[in-house]
């Protein structure tokens, strides 16, 4: 009888498998990030020793599981063990700048500096509650859906509403001043909510430290490889949206209005807000359009008519879509089930994805514009 030993394993055959580990919250290998520490080979028994950036790291169970299937499915391999311990405080600070593109600390963030390939843009709107936040959260959904990489920051520090939107709560984790943004379906998204002790607190900041928190959601989150960045802004032209004009050079911005022409007339406020500091509009999407009890139904104005493109006229930009006021738009959003992940099919999450496409067309990632995509 022949007996077939499989050949040796190596520690490159080892850590090569270990390369397609990504730590979960980072999005890199673990082998790039030099997280592994130390691999041992004894026959068919391979030890990896992995070093986490912090020890409370709530997703190690999720990095342990991927070591060990990765590992196990190497031919020879019979048991894998993986052993966990945390970075020293020189190993953190060198990950931290290689997140950061090898750059030491005091660089400016690439989104501040106007390098970022990211495009970040802000929805704005003049009057509150036209919607803002949901077309936020649904705009991202839908250009993740469409193969975008996506974050979301809520801006909007006093009336955050993102993290209820989009269904998602936690802390972040923070490793040593860098915070990695929480995660919906692989949108990353920061608020202030997710910093407060309990749900109901109230932000009580004025207008520096507001300006604090902005900049530090910008340079101080680990956003990684982005193709969208998302504001969604607090209603009105305060000194939020002043701050966030002025803090980043590139970033666009997308206006909500209601059919109402009073309400696209204090929108226009918003674009004359973003005129006087440099910002380019890129479009306008009206909300609460209109209401069609049934499919085949009439359809009721209830707010009017024709704001959202008196709007884009006036502002020579334009009118990405009209969405209807519908019940599950509202139900999704309260239930932190997005309408365009919920229900992709419907019409009104057609309307959304629709201005989603729009959107990706007038602001290009670098990769379309090279036509890579
Ligand atoms: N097209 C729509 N149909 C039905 N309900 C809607 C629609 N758009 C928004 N809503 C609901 O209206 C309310 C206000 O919307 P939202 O919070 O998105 O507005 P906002 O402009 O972000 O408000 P704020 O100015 O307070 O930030 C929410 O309850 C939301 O679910
Ligand atoms: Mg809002």
């Amino acid at each position: 009888m022949v007996f077939k030993r499989s050949p040796a394993i190596t520690r490159e055959q080892v850590l090569e498998a270990l390369k397609d580990v990504q730590d979960p919250e980072l999005h890199r290998s673990i082998v790039e990030l030099d997280m592994v520490r130390d691999i041992a080979i004894a026959g068919g028994h391979v030890g990896v020793h992995a070093v986490l950036t912090i020890s409370g790291c709530p997703l190690k169970d999720t990095i342990v599981d991927s070591i060990k299937s990765r590992v196990a499915s190497l031919p020879g391999v019979d048991r894998v063990e993986v052993h966990l311990g945390v970075m020293n405080p020189e190993e953190r600070q060198a990950l931290i700048q290689k997140l950061r593109g090898g750059q030491g600390p005091t660089r400016p963030s690439p989104f501040l500096s106007g390098e970022s390939p990211t495009n970040v843009i802000a929805v704005a709107s003049g009057k509150g509650g036209v919607g803002k936040s949901t077309v936020t959260v649904n705009v991202a959904v839908a250009l993740s859906r469409l193969g975008y990489r996506v974050g979301v920051i809520d801006a909007d520090v006093y009336g955050f509403s993102i993290p209820r939107m989009l269904g998602v709560s936690g802390r972040p984790t923070i490793i040593d001043q860098m915070i990695i943004p929480l995660e919906r379906d692989g949108i990353r998204v920061i608020s202030i909510g997710f910093m407060l002790p309990g749900e109901d607190e109230a932000v009580v900041w004025r207008g520096p430290m507001l300006h604090k928190a902005l900049t530090t959601f910008i340079s101080e989150v680990h956003w990684g490889e982005l193709d969208y960045l998302l504001m969604d802004l607090p209603p009105g032209t305060g000194d939020v949206s002043l701050s966030i004009a002025q803090t980043l050079p590139k970033a666009s911005m997308l206006i909500v209005t209601t059919p109402q022409a009073a309400a696209a007339k204090v929108a226009q406020r918003s674009a004359k807000m973003a005129e006087k500091v440099n910002m380019a509009v890129v479009g306008v999407v009206e909300n609460m359009s209109y209401f069609q009890p049934s499919a085949d139904g009439d359809r009721i104005y209830l707010f009017g008519q024709g704001g959202g493109r008196l709007l884009a006229e006036a502002l020579g930009v334009p009118l990405l879509g009209e969405i209807p006021i519908d019940l599950a738009l509202r139900e999704g959003g309260d239930n932190g089930q997005p309408l365009v992940m919920a229900r992709p099919d419907s019409p009104v999450a057609q309307a959304l994805v629709e201005v989603a496409r729009k959107l990706a067309a007038l602001v290009p990632t670098p990769a379309a514009v090279s036509g890579a995509r």
